[in-house]
């Protein structure tokens, strides 16, 4: 009777450890990790929650690219050899456009993808 008691006590400590880690690790930025190279970013189709940190990582193969993302308001050049980070915090919902803004050859204006914000 005593063994099942410690036994029940033991998971249900167990179970709070893994709640509370899983809080922990909501509260953290989300890392995202991009790659642009003539003339795509991948991922193209990115999602991320309403009021959640997010750091956009950077990464360009080739040249000088740009981010741009007006319905949200970010922007930021993309150079190559370095990692460029962006961090926002989405504060609406929907479906925004973005696009490569620094001319990078013949194919730059098909450059593009879109944010989605879920609730
Ligand atoms: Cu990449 Cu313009």
């Amino acid at each position: 009777m005593k063994s099942q008691k410690i036994r029940f006590i033991a998971v249900a400590c167990f179970i709070m450890m893994i709640v509370s880690v899983e809080a922990i690790a909501d509260d953290a930025e989300k890392v995202i990790q991009i790659t642009a190279k003539r003339f795509v970013y991948s991922p193209n189709d990115i999602t991320v929650k309403k009021g959640m940190p997010v750091v956009l990582e950077f990464t360009s193969l080739d040249r000088l690219h740009g981010f741009s993302c007006p319905g949200l308001g970010i922007r930021s050049d993309i150079p190559p050899q370095k990692v460029t980070r962006l961090r926002f915090v989405p504060q609406k919902t929907g479906t925004f456009p973005f696009h490569c803004d620094n001319f990078c050859g013949s194919g730059h204006e098909g450059m593009t993808g879109t944010i989605t914000v879920t609730e």
